[in-house]
C-alpha cells in the first residue's frame, strides 16, 4: 500500500534512479531529447560520462562535465558525474536500479543488446532500459557532429547552443596555437 507521508529514508529507498552513460563528446540534442524522456519517468537521472581511453577527444572529460552541468542547470532531477571503470559498479555506488540507453536505429542495436546481456550479468539486480529519441534526432551521432564541424559545416540545432559555442571557441584557440 502507498504510504501518503513516507519518511524521508523511506522514499530515497524507493526513489528510481537512472543512469545514461557514453562519451559524450560532444553531447547532442539526441542525447538531450533522451535524457528529458527519462526525467519523466525516473525520480534521478545521472548522466555518466565515461573516462575513456580515446586519444584525441574534442572535448576532456571535465569539460563534457562541465558543459553538461550548464545544459541541465535547471532541470533538478538530472545531475551529471564523469565515472570510471565498470559501468555497473558506478550504479551501484549511486544507488541506480536502472541504466538507460538510447537506440537510433538497428545498427546500434547488436552492441547494445550485447552490452545489456553482459551487464545483466555482472548485475542482474541492474535492468537497462532502451529508449527512442523523436524522429528529427535518429541520425545525430557525436561523431557525426565532430565531422560536420571539422570540415564547417552548421551544427546549429544538433547540439544545444552553449555546446556549438564551446566548439567554436575551442576551435578557435586551436588555431592560434603556434
Ligand atoms: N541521437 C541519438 N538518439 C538517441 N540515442 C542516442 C543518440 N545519440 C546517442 N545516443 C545514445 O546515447 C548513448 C551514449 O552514446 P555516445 O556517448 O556513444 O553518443 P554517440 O552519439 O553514439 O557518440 P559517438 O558517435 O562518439 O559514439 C548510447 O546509448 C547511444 O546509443
Ligand atoms: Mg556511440
Amino acid at each position: 500500500m502507498k504510504q501518503p507521508h513516507a519518511p524521508r529514508a523511506a522514499r530515497r529507498a524507493t526513489e528510481r534512479v537512472a543512469i545514461y552513460p557514453g562519451s559524450f563528446d560532444p553531447i547532442t540534442n539526441g542525447h538531450v531529447d533522451i535524457i528529458m524522456r527519462g526525467a519523466e519517468i525516473f525520480d534521478r537521472i545521472i548522466v555518466a560520462i565515461l573516462h575513456n581511453q580515446e586519444k584525441a577527444p574534442f572535448f576532456s572529460v571535465d569539460e563534457r562535465v562541465q558543459m553538461g552541468r550548464e545544459v541541465f542547470a535547471d532541470e533538478p532531477k538530472v545531475a551529471v558525474e564523469s565515472f570510471d571503470g565498470l559501468l555497473v559498479e558506478f550504479a551501484r555506488r549511486e544507488r541506480a536500479q536502472v541504466i538507460v540507453r538510447g537506440l537510433r536505429a538497428i545498427s546500434d542495436f547488436e552492441y547494445e543488446f550485447q552490452m545489456a546481456l553482459m551487464n545483466r550479468r555482472l548485475a542482474p539486480e541492474i535492468e537497462t532500459v532502451f529508449m527512442m529519441p523523436a524522429e528529427s534526432y535518429t541520425y545525430i551521432s557525436s561523431r557525426l557532429i565532430r565531422e560536420v564541424f571539422a570540415l564547417g559545416g552548421p551544427i546549429a540545432g544538433l547540439v544545444p547552443e552553449i555546446v556549438e559555442a564551446r566548439m567554436r571557441r575551442t576551435d578557435r584557440a586551436r588555431e592560434s596555437r603556434p
